[in-house]
This record gives structure tokens, sequence and C-alpha cells, in this order.
């Protein structure tokens, strides 16, 4: 079979691999679709100079071709999308660190990927293939940081700074899908003009004085996954007792807080990232009930991944990039 590899000094190629067959608890998927992640990148960088050969690629989504010995869930020829975050059942059971499919295990940037069925779910019919397999990482790690972290509910005010990031756009989906009231930042006239149109109440440029706007009516939750570069700003908009969900350090990794600002308003500062198979189960009911898709920002065939990939280091895309096997 063709796969994309990563090796490290070479770098990425496309080439004919062997072709393995699933072992016990696992099935063999004939991929559709995969889609790109930041994280691809992240990958890639960290193990440059480790000793490396794997496929890149969280997500994905395909037709199950070979089942492995003791997999009852699922049969032959169902259409599935892959959950990456390995390892994690319960929502509860936080490990130390997310374990995610592709790097440096073997991803989707492939022609057919072997997967733990403890990994898939069935493709909801409403999602064609190219958007089943590009939402899996970000939507869920939007739903965890909504629901489970976030505690978001009907009628609550959610501030999504940076609304470029993968994960802002599903969230801003499923806030409006229960009823919340959305704000976003974004340093880019045209994504926030895209951004008004999914239904955003509130269109705050990023380098305008927006917290002196929104000081009266504050935010029940903020989701932040810029970091230091506006960390500071949300002390002043937050309600008491409001939570700031972190799952991203895009301008930095630390943040200068005073702890008085902290304690007197009782701010609730919660980590987060991905999520486990119940959330990921629960994110597919819910994103079904509410027909939720994907907004797409390109598609490529698989063999054109390095232009997919210098789409996403550009940062100008809004919504996902995905990949298409034929
Ligand atoms: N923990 C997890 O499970 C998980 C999962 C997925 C992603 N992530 C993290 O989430 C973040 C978002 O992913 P991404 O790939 O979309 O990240 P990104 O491109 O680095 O940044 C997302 C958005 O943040 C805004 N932004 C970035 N730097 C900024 C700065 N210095 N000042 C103001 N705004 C800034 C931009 O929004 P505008 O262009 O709209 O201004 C940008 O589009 C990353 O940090 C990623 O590592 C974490």
């Amino acid at each position: 079979m063709r796969a994309i590899i990563y090796q490290n000094q070479k770098g990425l190629s496309y080439q004919e691999i062997q072709n393995k067959r699933p072992e016990a608890g696992e099935v063999k998927i004939k991929l559709k679709s995969a889609g790109l992640n930041r994280r691809d990148l992240f990958v890639m960088d960290q193990h440059h100079s480790q000793k490396v050969f794997y496929t890149p690629g969280s997500d994905g989504a395909g037709i199950i071709t070979e089942l492995g010995e003791g997999v009852v869930d699922f049969k032959l020829y169902d259409k599935v999308i892959i959950n990456p975050s390995l390892d994690w059942e319960m929502a509860k059971n936080v490990p130390a660190a997310p374990h995610i499919l592709g790097g440096p295990s073997n991803g989707t940037f492939s022609e057919y990927s072997i997967i733990p069925s403890q990994n898939i779910v069935k493709k909801p019919a409403y999602l064609s293939w190219i958007q089943a397999g590009v939402l899996s990482l970000s939507a869920l790690t939007a739903y965890r940081a909504l629901f489970t972290k976030g505690k978001l509910q009907t009628g609550h005010h959610l501030l999504i700074p940076g609304i470029g990031s993968g994960v802002a756009t599903y969230a801003l989906f499923f806030a409006k899908a229960i009823g919340a009231k959305v704000s976003v930042t974004s340093r880019d006239e045209e994504k926030l003009r895209k951004t008004g149109d999914l239904g955003a109440d509130y269109l705050l440029k990023t380098d305008s004085d927006w917290t002196a706007k929104m000081k009266e009516g504050k935010f029940d939750i903020i989701l932040d996954s810029i970091g230091p570069a506006l960390f500071p700003k949300y002390i002043d908009v937050l309600k008491p007792d409001g939570n700031l969900v972190n799952f991203g350090a895009s301008s930095g990794d630390s943040i200068d807080l005073s702890l008085r600002s902290l304690f007197y308003p009782q701010f609730n500062i919660l980590g987060t990232s991905m999520g486990s198979k119940e959330e990921f189960e629960q994110m597919i009911q819910f994103i079904t009930h509410h027909k939720i898709k994907p907004v797409l920002d390109s598609v490529y065939p698989l063999i054109e991944f390095e232009q997919a990939l210098e789409r996403m280091k550009s940062g100008n895309q809004f919504g996902s990039i995905g990949l298409e096997m034929e």
C-alpha cells in the first residue's frame, strides 16, 4: 500500500510500504479521507533528530476491510470515523498526557490504517467522507473543553479568542447549538466576517479595545488557546467564579498573573487536552443531533500532501484542511 512517511533527516515522502494485517482487537480501514492538524507539524519538528519512520495524521474516515480477532462491535464494510485519542476510555480517568494517533504511531495519511476497534465509531450518514475525515481531533477537544470542563450551558456568554483555530470553529457551533451567546476575537477582518456568517453574536478585532466594550456584560466562560498575548485581558472580562479553559499556547508557554486578581473574583483556570472515548461518542451523537458539519478550507488529493501542509503552515486557512485518498 502507499502512504506518506516521515523519516528524520529525510523528511516526508510518498512511498510503497508493507501491507500489514490487524492484530487482535484491531481493524484495518481503507481510508477515504484524512484531516490535517497543526500537531502534524509539531510532531515532525519534535522528532527531527530522533530515528523515526512513521505515517503522520490523526484524523481520518473510511471503510473496514479486515477485522482482527475478537472484534465484535463492527463488521466488514462498516463506514467509520477514527478517534485519535488512544488509551483513554472514561472522561474522568485523565491520562498524564494525551496519547495521540499519528506520530510516533502510524496515522492516517495513508491508503490503509490499522486502528484499535476501541477507537472507531460509525460514520453518521449526513456527513460526506471529507467532512467525516477532518473533524475528530478538533471537535473532540472543543467538546471536552466546553462541556466537561467549562460546564457551558444555555444562556451563558462564551468568549472564543482567535477564531482562526480549528477547535474554535467547532466550539462556536457547539455553543450556538445549545443556545449560548458567543463572542469571538480575531486579528483578521475577513475571518471575523466569515464567523459572523456562521452565527457568532459579537465580532471583536483582537487589536481593538474590546475589553472596554465587553466589561459590562462579562463572560461566563473563556476558551483560550492563545496564552500570554491575551491572558491578562481575560481577568477584566471574566465573571466572578467564571471558567477560563485553556487548551493551547500559541503565543508562548508562560503567563504572568497576579494571584490576587485570581482569588478575589474566584476564577477557575482549567487545563484541557483532547478527550476520552466516552466524550468522542457523546460528541458524535451531539453533532449528529444538531447536524453540525465542519467548515472546509481546502481539500487535496493524498499525493499533494506537501501543498496541504504548506497551507497549514501559512496560517491563512479558515476551517479544516483535508486529504482525499481517491
Ligand atoms: N490540547 C489539545 O488537545 C489541543 C488540540 C488541538 C489544538 N491545540 C492547540 O490549540 C491551539 C490552536 O491550534 P491552531 O493550530 O489553530 O493554532 P494557531 O494557528 O497557532 O492559533 C490559533 C489562532 O490563535 C490566534 N493567535 C495565534 N497567535 C496569536 C497572537 N500572538 N495574538 C493573538 N492571537 C493569536 C489566531 O487567531 P486569528 O487568526 O483569528 O487572529 C490563530 O488563528 C494551538 O496552540 C494548538 O497546539 C491543542
